[in-house]
């Protein structure tokens, strides 16, 4: 398969990480006889320092064009005191790219629950998805603006929704809820907000349609409540941009390892290959206190080059691979600093590369 990707390796770790993550790539593209061209492009406060913009026109046109997107991390310090946010960028590129639903799976790695802030026994059976809409909501509404109220300086954002746009992300939460357990929480906040009355009338709606899948309704602060004290119990979450942002923070930190967690965000059009377009990312930010050490940890990237794998171009077999040699080098008891317990010796960046490349190798002259 001869294959085009962008790379965004942004701010902080996010260039160490993204360089790791391809030249892994470019070995398992060798195994497997792909051809992956990589393209950098600035993005994020770089692209803010470099061209003034987060988002150049350059770099928008080229993951409009590219096959995936592999994004590293965004923002920093440096980019907090006024003037153009990094941020920004992330959010024009997800509404130019019509990156509806944001995937993030959570699924502690039996090696590292004791870094879980949850007794371990309240990990057992963990495995839920969340599918967090993310191209509209409050981050989007207009207006977005500051004015004079009475006199007072007063900001507004507005939260807004259609049917249209419950419905998408809605019918593909269903649709991965069918590949898995079968079950949908849906989360909102209908004892108060309009827009989550629409949300809770447009889910039950789409439910018709898939009637071997349980339902299940929970109002946000519940749902926040639950995922402490029941994590086991949720198969697939579906949820609004902003409750979806604050729910996978709170998720992804049960399982102890934020840094190994990856996610996918799934576009609305097709590539070249008949497979969504999408932009895979790391949950974790871009840990300027660390940028630079060499020390970062490359997992919650490289299995977000999995995730790209099996979602964009179905490359389920390639997936799985990066997926064991991260595994097997996990369970060989190797880490990075960020999940090595007290006391344990931890590798930096390129030691933990060179594991996973061994693990490759180990895997493939077993599957040969
Ligand atoms: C995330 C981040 C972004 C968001 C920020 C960086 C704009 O927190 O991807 O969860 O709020 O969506
Ligand atoms: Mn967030």
């Amino acid at each position: 398969m001869n294959v085009n990707l962008v790379l965004l390796p942004g701010d902080g770790i996010g260039p160490e990480i993204v360089k790791v993550t391809a030249e892994l790539l470019t070995l398992v593209a060798q195994k497997f006889g792909h051809e992956f061209k990589m393209e950098s492009c600035h993005f994020g406060g770089i692209a803010i320092d470099v061209t003034g913009s987060p988002l150049p026109e350059e770099t928008l046109k080229a993951c409009l064009a590219a096959d995936a997107v592999l994004l590293g991390a965004v923002g920093g310090p440096k980019w907090d005191q006024g003037g153009p946010r990094p941020e920004a960028g992330l959010l024009g590129l997800r509404k130019q790219m019509q990156l509806f639903a944001n995937l993030r799976p959570i699924l502690p790695n039996p090696e590292l629950v004791s870094a879980s802030p949850l007794r371990p026994e309240r990990l057992v059976g963990v495995d839920f998805l969340v599918v967090r809409e993310l191209t509209g909501g409050i981050y989007f509404g207009e207006p977005k603006e500051r004015r004079q109220v009475n006199g007072l300086e007063t900001a507004v954002d507005t939260m807004v929704y259609n049917t249209a746009e419950v419905e998408r992300v809605s019918r593909y939460a269903f649709e991965l809820a069918r590949t898995r357990r079968k079950k949908l929480t849906s989360v909102d906040k209908a004892n108060v907000l309009e827009t989550s009355r629409l949300w809770r009338e447009t889910v039950k709606r789409v439910a018709v349609d898939y009637p071997d899948v349980t339902l299940e309704h929970l109002l946000v602060d519940a749902a926040a409540m639950h995922l402490i004290t029941r994590p086991a119990s949720f198969d697939v979450i579906v949820t609004s941009n902003m409750f979806g942002d604050i729910l996978t923070d709170e998720a992804s930190v049960i399982t102890g390892s934020i840094g190994n967690l990856p996610s996918a965000s799934i576009g609305a059009d097709k590539n070249r290959f008949g497979f969504p377009r999408g932009l895979y990312e790391p949950i974790h930010g871009s840990a300027p206190d660390i940028a630079g050490k060499g020390i970062a940890n490359p997992v919650g990237t490289l299995l977000s080059a999995a995730s790209l794998l099996r979602f964009s171009l179905g490359l389920e077999e390639e997936a799985v691979l990066i997926e064991k040699a991260v595994d097997e080098t996990l369970k060989a008891g190797y880490r990075t600093a960020d999940t090595a317990a007290s006391g344990q010796a931890s590798l930096n960046t390129q030691q933990f590369k060179a594991k996973i490349e061994e693990q490759i190798e180990r895997i493939m002259a077993k599957t040969k």
